[in-house]
């Protein structure tokens, strides 16, 4: 029993932030994104009765502990589905170099969720594989749609998933992801999520999620790129500020970083250039602008002396099942 999936990584324009649940990762706030054609993991999972244990490789290396503990767990719920105890061995590639602080939890899950149900024929629905995505990374339920994403927090399992808002094709956005540090996160998103009630100005960036969910998904659907980077820019802020507050203390920031902020602004506030920024759990800027405007920008990131290198994800399709012939090796 064998299926091979391909599925892009994100990126949030209206992050998530906090679970209300940590162990099914029920978001506290709904979040809106992009799926990331070129930024993209490829997995093969394969059930069999030779196996003794889950077996995991991500791009050619074995793996122990951690993420094959990870893996396992997420397998759990196929087996349950599909009512059988077999164990598999799951191969894995990301496209995008290692340690560059791009995220791969999203892509990596989208993928394994659709290459598990392939491989045990479950056919089951978006929504579905939406939501068991969503058990092995919470991001990784907008990484199933294609295209511009909405996740809703729901209050429970079965309403907390992911729907696209529009196609790929829907605007030629550009993530032009600025590296400028390819150093291992102290604290990554799982331990992130759990701190994130410790920081006074949660509560507030909770409250105020909707009218920014509403202002976003207005500015995509109506292609107002002003709009989109007032919206994304606070969203981002709002969360790092909840990060800078919280106990302990989570400071993804380098000086490089706010470089990259002030290079942003002033080339969208005095060069008029539609360009915007957004940030994750880590000190990397997303910089997010049109694709007529992306070879430009570009050039402008990398001839900063902080930027060791430019990744670049446009618009992309859902996560799909793809020949076992294609798959990861
Ligand atoms: O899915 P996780 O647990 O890796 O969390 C993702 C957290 C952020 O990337 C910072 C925000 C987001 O919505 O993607």
């Amino acid at each position: 029993m064998i299926g091979s999936a391909r599925a892009y990584s994100n990126i949030a324009f209206i992050k998530y932030w906090g679970n209300r649940d940590d162990t099914l990762r029920l978001a506290l706030n709904g979040s809106i994104s992009m799926n990331l054609a070129g930024l993209e993991t490829i997995t093969t999972v394969e059930f069999s009765s030779d196996l003794e244990q889950d077996q995991l490789s991500i791009n050619g290396s074995d793996q122990s502990e951690g993420a094959l503990a990870r893996v396992s767990a997420h397998l759990d719920h196929f087996r349950r589905r599909a009512a059988i105890d077999l164990r598999a061995s799951v191969r894995s590639t990301n496209n995008f170099p290692a340690g560059t602080g791009v995220a791969s939890s999203a892509s990596a899950f989208a993928a394994l969720a659709v290459a598990a149900d392939s491989a045990l024929e479950l056919h089951m629905s978006e929504k579905e594989l939406s939501m068991y995505a969503r058990l092995g990374s919470g991001s990784a339920c907008r990484s199933i749609p294609a295209g511009f994403v909405e996740w809703y927090a729901g209050p429970d399992d079965a309403s907390s998933f992911a729907e696209s808002l529009a196609p790929p094709e829907h605007w030629n956005l550009v993530d032009l992801v600025a590296i400028v540090s390819r150093e291992h996160k102290a604290v990554g998103s799982t331990g992130g999520h759990k701190v994130a009630p410790t920081s006074p100005l949660q509560g507030a960036r909770v409250a105020d999620a909707q009218r920014r969910i509403d202002w976003c998904r207005e500015a995509l659907l109506r292609r107002d790129f002003n709009a989109l980077a007032e919206v994304i820019e606070l969203d981002a802020l709002m969360m790092h500020a909840v990060m800078m507050t919280s106990k302990p203390t989570l400071l993804y920031w380098t000086p490089a970083t706010l470089g990259l902020i002030e290079a942003v602004r002033q080339w969208r506030e005095k060069d008029g250039l539609p360009v915007a920024f957004t940030i994750d759990a880590g000190p990397n800027v997303h910089v997010i602008t049109e694709a007529s405007f992306a070879e430009e920008i570009a050039e402008g990131l990398r001839a900063l002396p902080t930027v060791q290198e430019v990744l670049s994800g446009r618009p992309g399709g859902a996560a799909t099942a793809i020949d076992t012939h294609l798959r990861a090796s």
